[in-house]
């Protein structure tokens, strides 16, 4: 069956450009971002390789390990690591697995036959430091994602995981939230979001974000 949010992402062994990867202990106590590309020396996963690499820091002050995917053997992956660094200004700095047996794809439903019975879709999960499944974005092979939207999702899952408040329509972090609906008692309230509160409904409450 398919994975889903909430559910443990499964665990494996593989190859990868960094060497041989057990997943759940290489995740150790971070998030993690898990992410496919159809396949080796093709222009759009170039591009996508090469900004996540400029990105790398954005990733580690959120505490997120990064790891992509590509059904290409080893030996590939390491020519067109070559590639990457020379076309897109920045060098590979996190690992890309060599899934050529597609082990790690098929258990994460990457492949998605009616699309292409032999290559990935673009899949993102984002895993969560227990292991659980947080988020899962699916894009087509020819559509290349939009990284900084990944970031954006991930200071949302870390901001609500921690304070009673969900985030509006294109929220980006230092603005206004939402008090969950489910927070009704007024003294409560009070104490978690000192700085108030504005009812524009009964169930849609905005409130200054409260980290800020
Ligand atoms: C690409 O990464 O450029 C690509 C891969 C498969 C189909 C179309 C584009």
């Amino acid at each position: 069956m398919a994975l889903r949010i909430g559910d443990i992402a499964p665990d494996f062994t593989q190859e990868s450009t960094e060497g041989t990867i057990s997943f759940h202990k290489w995740l150790g106590n971070s998030w993690g971002i898990l992410f496919s590309h159809p396949r080796d020396f093709t222009p759009v996963c170039t591009t996508e390789l090469g900004e996540v690499s400029k990105l790398k820091g954005e990733f580690d002050k959120r505490g997120v390990k990064v790891i992509g995917l590509s059904v290409d053997p080893l030996s590939d992956h390491v020519k067109w690591v070559g590639d990457i660094g020379e076309t897109q200004g920045c060098a590979l700095n996190f690992p890309l697995l060599a899934d050529a047996d597609k082990k790690v794809s098929n258990l994460y439903d990457m492949i998605h036959p009616n699309a292409n019975d032999t290559f990935t879709v673009r899949s993102v999960f984002v895993i969560d430091p227990n292991k659980k499944v947080r988020l899962i974005i699916t894009y087509p092979a020819s559509t290349g994602r939009n990284f900084v939207e990944i970031l954006r999702t991930i200071d949302s899952l870390q901001l609500t995981d921690n304070y009673k408040v969900a985030t509006p329509v294109n929220w980006k972090d230092g603005q206004d939230v939402i008090i969950v609906p489910s927070l009704k008692d007024e003294d409560e309230i009070k104490r978690l979001f000192p700085k108030g509160y504005k009812a524009v409904k009964p169930y849609l409450r905005i409130t200054p974000q409260p980290n800020k």
